[in-house]
């Protein structure tokens, strides 16, 4: 039997789909300490949870900086959480489920962490910068989550350009009453422009589920020409044109400084006053009072959000009192099968990390 002294520790922030606990509870290389609660993992914890860990496994929301990266070196004190220990001989493996805290746990001390395996493809979370210092590798979850994440922001478009929440919502209130021409009129895409910005791998399987729609023209803006938005005919124009001749705009780029606040007043005041626009990337790309004044003043038709700030957004927030704008749970990736894929590739990668073998897909920076 292999000592369980010997296993890698390992902190997940999050209960995991069993997809992914399964690979690490059969992997015989680490003993994972587990957020398992419904509530966000709160920073104290995640400060104490990665103590002496030599692998993370991390949400988006869960923010890794220096503080984190610092606490990592030190020796823990224990974590109130399920801690799973794995130990294997030739042909069982012992799962224990031991309910741990301050006094029965005492992590190795060191700088222990190898690997930050990031539950998503976005990596505006994680301080590159300190990571890298640190030489620390990072896994993320590219491609296995385009589909899901295209087929929502679809749904959403579609949702907000149709008005489906405010439709529904009049049913529901009696607003309903005879049929009338110029009622609950929306905007098709047929015929229209569609602009993306952020041409990468969702944009790109956005663009390709919209096309069928009807639309007559693509276009995209981003930082370099995508070979293949040639199969859409796709137009790489800079962003004032995208703007000002777009139908859509839909926003799928990564958050960096660069985009940070990129929909702006300025932004906004280039569009189309029938255009909708469609936020799918990450909520801090839109300057939300400069969208709101947008939204009321009729600068832009309609708005539809999968991601906000912050997140949750507060059910008071202004933008949740407005008709024209449609805003969603950052559920982009939420299908079953999808987040299960995710789970599989998030501990292989943490897995690899732990090893210092390939990973499937590991972050270069
Ligand atoms: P990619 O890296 O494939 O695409 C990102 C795109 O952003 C690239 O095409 C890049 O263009 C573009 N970009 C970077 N900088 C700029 C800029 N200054 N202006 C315009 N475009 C820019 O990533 P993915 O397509 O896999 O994911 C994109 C993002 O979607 C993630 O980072 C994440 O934030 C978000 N996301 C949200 C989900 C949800 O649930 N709502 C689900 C999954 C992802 P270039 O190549 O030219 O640099
Ligand atoms: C990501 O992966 O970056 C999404 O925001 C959630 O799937």
């Amino acid at each position: 039997m292999k000592a369980v002294e010997k296993l890698m520790k390992v902190f997940v922030t999050t209960k995991l789909p069993s997809e992914g606990m399964k690979i690490l509870s059969t992997s015989g290389v680490c003993e994972v300490s587990l957020w398992e609660s419904d509530e966000a993992l709160p920073r104290e914890e995640l400060l104490k949870g990665v103590q002496g860990a030599h692998g993370l496994l991390c949400l988006l929301s869960d923010k890794i900086d220096a503080e984190v990266l610092d606490a990592a070196v030190h020796t823990g004190l224990g974590v109130e959480c399920i801690h799973y220990c794995f130990s294997f001989d030739n042909s069982t493996c012992l799962l224990q489920s031991l309910l741990l805290n301050a006094s029965t746990i005492n992590l190795a001390a060191g700088p222990n962490l190898k690997v930050i395996s990031t539950f998503s493809v976005g990596y505006d979370h994680l301080a590159l910068d300190e990571i890298k210092k640190r030489g620390i590798r990072i896994g993320y979850t590219p491609d296995v989550l385009n589909d899901a994440t295209a087929e929502l922001t679809v749904a959403l478009l579609l949702a907000t350009a149709r008005r489906l929440p405010e439709a529904v919502e009049e049913v529901k209130t009696g607003g309903w009453c005879s049929w009338k021409p110029l009622w609950m009129c929306g905007y098709g895409l047929s015929a229209s422009t569609v602009g993306v910005i952020g041409l990468g791998r969702i944009g790109m399987a956005i663009a390709r589920r919209l096309m069928p729609f009807g639309v007559k023209r693509l276009l995209y803006s981003g930082r370099t020409v995508k070979a293949d938005a040639a199969e859409l005919n796709g137009e790489f124009v800079p962003l004032d044109t995208l703007l000002t001749e777009s139908d859509f705009i839909v926003v799928s780029c990564s958050l960096t400084p660069e985009t940070q606040g990129l929909c702006n007043k300025a932004f906004f005041s280039k569009m189309k006053n029938t255009a909708v626009f469609i936020n799918s990337s990450r909520g801090a790309v839109v300057n939300q009072e400069d969208l709101y004044e947008a939204l009321t003043n009729g600068r832009i038709a309609a708005a539809g959000l999968d991601v906000t700030t912050p997140e949750p957004l507060p059910t008071n927030h202004p933008l949740l009192m407005l008709k024209n704008c449609v805003v969603l749970p950052h559920i982009g990736s939420a299908t079953s099968s999808t987040r299960g894929v995710m789970a599989a590739l998030a501990a292989r990668n943490l897995l690899g990390g732990l090893q210092g073998t390939e990973m499937p897909s590991e972050l270069t920076f």
